[in-house]
């Protein structure tokens, strides 16, 4: 083994450098462990030192092993040195001292807070909450709600159709109706479900039109359902969304789906501000799901839960619902 006058062999060293270097992590440390064992007065400097007082044949072989030692022991140092900076925060990034942030929590959209109260309220009066798909077939948004190609009721909805090899009748749903045939398809009366989803619409926007929006459906289908089911059901929405005081006007208005088909206003500071589009399925619509129109009869309803939103909350411009803009959002 070889040894120098001062009495510590390489290979002891060496098991030394190596364990104190293992433990050695903060810059502080390893500097300490650098000047300890590679320093002008370190363990392994003094060794090299030292080799001086040996004879030739001793010198030979303590003064290989020191100096490989010594390569051995510069490399592991500039390893673990590389390994503490790429694990170790840049110094100063972080101040332990200070005190901790609150993290910031999201919070619902506003929008699916309004889905969210309006399908409450009608799950309260009964009815199923269920979702559809957003790309849909044209026969589920059109011929089977009444509106066959060709019929002018299509230029209101301006759709925006999917492109693909496959086939071409894929659009993006232009309104949640299309899920009332999907329902109806699939189960049998009573039916009661609303159904909240994003529509799409091929138009340019301003404040009260968006090409992207929530719509939230209703349909209930029985035998005996009347218009006077209609009204109840949905004052009781009005009631309890807008407060018992608030004054409600129905008129007659058109959709291809339903017959008689109306529109809903509420009073708002003295004006009447219509919130949706409501009617008794029509006939057609029943049949083209296979269900007997002379058994069942039932009412639709359908509206735009960031309009009923603007009413509520003074909002004037339905762009702000999707402009993502956390000033309006975490108002709510
Ligand atoms: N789907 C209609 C629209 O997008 C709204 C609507 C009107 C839905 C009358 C209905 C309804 O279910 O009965 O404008």
């Amino acid at each position: 083994m070889a040894e120098t006058q001062t009495g510590e062999s390489v290979v002891g060293l060496k098991d030394d450098a190596v364990a104190a270097l293992l433990v050695a992590e903060s810059s502080e440390q390893l500097e300490a462990w650098r000047v300890e064992f590679l320093g002008r007065k370190g363990r392994l400097t003094t060794v090299l030192r030292g080799l001086g007082s040996l004879d030739i044949e001793q010198r030979k072989v303590a003064g290989a092993a020191a100096n490989h030692l010594r390569v051995e022991l510069e490399t592991l140092f500039e390893e673990r040195q590389q390994q503490a900076i790429s694990t170790r925060a840049p110094a100063g990034s972080i101040d332990v001292t200070l005190p901790g942030r609150k993290s910031s929590l999201g919070g619902l959209h506003p929008s699916t807070q309004m889905i969210r109260e309006i399908t409450q309220a009608f799950n309260e009066m009964g009815f199923q909450t269920i979702e559809g798909p957003e790309i849909e077939l044209e026969r589920y948004n059109f011929d089977l709600l009444n509106i066959p190609a060709g019929h002018p009721a299509r230029d209101k909805w301006d759709t925006i159709w999917v492109d693909s090899e496959s086939r071409g009748d894929m659009l993006l749903r232009t309104h949640t109706s299309p899920m009332q045939a999907r329902v109806m398809e699939t189960s049998d009366p009573p039916v009661r479900v609303v159904v909240p989803g994003k529509c799409y619409r091929y138009e340019s926007t301003d404040a009260t039109h968006e090409w992207h929006f929530n719509q939230v459906e209703g349909l209930a289908v029985d035998e005996g359902i009347t218009f006077a089911d209609l009204k109840g059901t949905l004052y009781e929405f009005a009631r309890r969304i807008f407060g018992a005081s608030r004054k409600v006007r129905f008129r007659c208005d058109y959709f291809p789906f339903v017959e008689p088909g109306v529109d809903m206003s509420i009073d708002w500071n003295g004006n009447w501000i219509e919130i949706l589009g409501a009617g008794m399925v029509h006939p057609k619509v029943l049949e083209g799901v296979g269900y007997d129109s002379s058994k069942y009869t039932g009412f639709a309803f359908g509206m735009g839960p960031e309009r009923v939103s603007m009413l509520r909350n003074d909002i004037n411009d339905i762009r702000h619902f999707f402009a993502n803009d956390l000033r309006f959002l975490t108002q709510f």
